[in-house]
């Protein structure tokens, strides 16, 4: 699975990003290392914070970074351009605020083609995304949240890009319809052959869809690998924990057992391990080393004492 067909379509190598604040600086990406081939549906969960937004503004170019590097297709990513809208569709968390109340909605699904100085038929691309093409005159108020969320992956594909970026696509949605939008995402996915970078903080969904699932925990990631190994053989106590946590994060928060301990201050410098004031299995050890990658088979955690292989 790890080697999918093609070559590495993004490469994330080490990536940092700082923000100064009061007080400090908040390392929003502190040494993020991802890659995503061609065709393959990457996830990237985490609990509200941990990085996951600054990680899809910095594929897009919109955030630059403090070190590290990020290519796609071979190319460095380095401040916003027109290109990227070619090679990189992008899905925010709300729909409302991505379009634009003025403009139709057939209007804005052809936006990005019309930047491109080339023609496109908004009806095609509503039936695409399962919407009546007789909404193309419609005004993003006169569409319900789940509607308008087609309206924006219609849009994200309509110049046909290789790569995906879904930032928490369903999570300012009903739950009703979290399940429809996330069958159109793979059907789109399928149907067009991309690739997906998929972020959210709900578990759930991810097994679904994602091919490779990575786990972020304030501005690292703990653990990555095949979907089904990381849900059947969690080998880092935070995805151990996230999984027993399912199928939200929120109760994560709420856990009495594998998350006793202190929630680290967003600005403070790690040494040890990042998990380790809220780890059950915590040792001296972890408090003083930051644990290097193990690789086993396809996939690598960062953890001085791993989850017993069940
Ligand atoms: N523009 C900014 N200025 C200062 N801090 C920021 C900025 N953007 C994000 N952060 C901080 O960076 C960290 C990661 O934020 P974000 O990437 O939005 O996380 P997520 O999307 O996983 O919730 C948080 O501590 C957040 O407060
Ligand atoms: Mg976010």
């Amino acid at each position: 699975m790890i080697s999918a067909v093609g070559a590495d379509l993004l490469e994330v190598k080490d990536a940092r990003v700082e923000f100064g604040v009061q007080g400090g600086a908040v390392r929003a990406l502190d040494g993020v290392s991802l890659t995503v081939n061609s065709g393959e549906i990457v996830a990237v969960v985490g609990e509200s914070g941990c990085g996951k937004t600054t990680l899809a503004r910095a594929v897009l170019g919109l955030q630059p970074l403090t070190a590290g590097s990020i290519s796609i297709k071979g190319r460095e990513v380095a401040g916003t351009s027109r290109g990227m809208a070619e090679t990189i569709g992008m899905v925010w968390q709300d729909p409302y605020a991505s379009l634009n109340p003025r403009w139709t909605v057939g209007r804005s699904v052809l936006e990005p083609l019309s930047l491109m100085g080339r023609q496109g038929d908004a009806r095609e691309i509503f039936s695409e995304v399962g919407l009546d093409p007789n909404f193309v005159n419609r005004f993003p108020h006169q569409l319900s949240g789940g509607q308008r969320q087609r309206v924006a992956i219609g849009r994200a594909l309509s110049l046909k890009p290789p790569l995906v970026i879904c930032d928490e696509p369903t999570a300012a949605l009903d739950l009703s319809i979290r399940a429809q939008i996330l069958n159109l995402l793979k059907d789109v996915q399928k149907a067009n052959n991309c690739s997906f970078l998929y972020i959210s903080h709900d578990l759930t969904t991810v097994r679904f869809l994602a091919d490779r699932v990575a786990v972020m925990y304030f501005g690292r990631i703990v653990e990555e690998g095949p979907t089904e190994d990381i849900f059947t053989n969690p080998r880092h106590p935070y995805t151990a924990a996230l999984l027993e946590s399912a199928p939200t994060l929120d109760r994560l928060m709420h856990l009495p057992e594998a998350t006793k301990g202190e929630i680290p201050d967003p600005r403070s410098h790690f040494v040890g391990c990042r998990f380790a004031g809220r780890c059950p299995g915590v040792t001296s050890e972890c408090r003083e080393v930051d644990p290097g990658p193990t690789r086993e088979n396809n996939v690598r955690f960062f953890c001085h004492h791993p989850v017993k292989t069940s």
